[in-house]
């Protein structure tokens, strides 16, 4: 049986690990595995290849990914999918694991229509906004190179004794806001799934001073809905007379990087877990790990039913900055 593999949307540290725990697992139950480049375009330029064994050696460790991903307009397009459709028959494609996130699984989804293959999909994403799965590969990693940023923040911004808004990536969901926002020690954490209050941050800010406290830093969620980093700032700056905010947007390191311990195991137990299902003839689903357990999920699931953060989070920030 000949399968397909890609990686689409925002690469994910993990990706690799899965990769490879996939094609050499996959290899040793007789699958013949085709790597395909730049995620669904891969497909439509026919840009594949046999991947064997040594294909995946030394990236267990390395960010990225070896398959490279991108976001394909044309793929979404009815000519687009019966294009795909038609070339992974002609290659003799009969399954398809695709790693990523929502936008990847309604991908899978669209193909469906067109393509009689089994396709299976796996959560990377940096975000972790996919129902189905406690994490998705790269979120920790994301979170950890986030701190990083932030710990070596806090040191000038106690130098200087200055208040910082350090902006992070999730899109549209305050996952990495949350957590990064409590492992920093953040004063405040603005994130899309809670109304932001700038007076209260604000408030919260000028009576840590008056009590002592020497700087501040606030976590901004970069979907959150007072808007970015920069603009808060501005807006506080506003709140807060003789304050002048900084700034740092931490950006595409977050994404970037060696994967963590977490990371590493999570994308390899998954990419195992989906050599069983290819096997076992699995079809249609996402596969995730929920409190420990290997499980799987309709595609629409993963997108329509939406991950809350728990709230004895969103608590613990207020309550341990004071
Ligand atoms: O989905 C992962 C992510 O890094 C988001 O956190 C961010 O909003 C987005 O991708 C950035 O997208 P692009 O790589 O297209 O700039």
């Amino acid at each position: 049986m000949r399968v397909g593999i890609l990686t689409s949307g925002g690469d994910a540290p993990g990706m690799n690990a899965c990769i490879r725990a996939f094609v050499r697992i996959g290899l040793g139950h007789g699958l013949r595995i085709v790597g395909i480049y730049g995620g669904f375009q891969g497909i439509l330029d026919e840009n594949l290849g046999d991947l064997d064994s040594r294909s995946v050696a030394h990236i267990i460790h390395r960010g990225g990914t070896i398959l490279t991903t991108g976001r394909s307009e044309e793929f979404k397009t009815e000519e687009g999918l019966k294009k795909a459709a038609r070339v992974l028959q002609e290659h003799d494609i009969q399954a398809l694991v695709a790693i990523g996130g929502d936008g990847t699984m309604r991908g899978l989804t669209a193909l469906e229509k067109y393509w009689p293959g089994q396709t299976i999909g796996i959560p990377g994403s940096i975000d972790n906004d996919i129902w189905g799965t406690d994490y998705s590969i790269g979120f920790d990693t994301a979170v950890n190179n986030a701190l990083d940023a932030i710990d070596k923040i806090r040191d000038t911004a106690e130098a200087f004794s200055r208040v910082f808004l350090v902006e992070v990536m999730g899109r549209k969901c305050g996952a990495i806001g949350a957590h990064v926002g409590i492992a920093s020690g953040a004063s405040a954490v603005a994130i899309p799934e809670t109304k932001t209050d700038l007076k209260v941050i604000a408030d919260k800010i000028a009576e840590g001073r008056l009590r002592g406290k020497s700087s501040a830093i606030v976590i901004v969620a970069e979907g959150d809905d007072e808007g970015n980093a920069a603009a808060i700032g501005e807006k506080l700056n506003g709140l807060l007379p003789g304050e002048k905010t900084r700034i740092s947007v931490l950006g595409y390191i977050q994404r970037g990087g060696n994967p963590t311990r977490q990371d590493r195991i999570l994308a390899t137990r998954l990419g195992v877990y989906a050599v069983d299902c290819i096997l076992e003839g699995v079809r249609g689903v996402m596969l995730g790990e929920v409190r420990g357990n290997l499980v799987k999920t309709p595609y629409e699931d993963t997108w329509k039913k939406k991950k809350s953060l728990d709230k004895w989070m969103l608590d613990l920030i207020g309550d341990l900055a004071t």
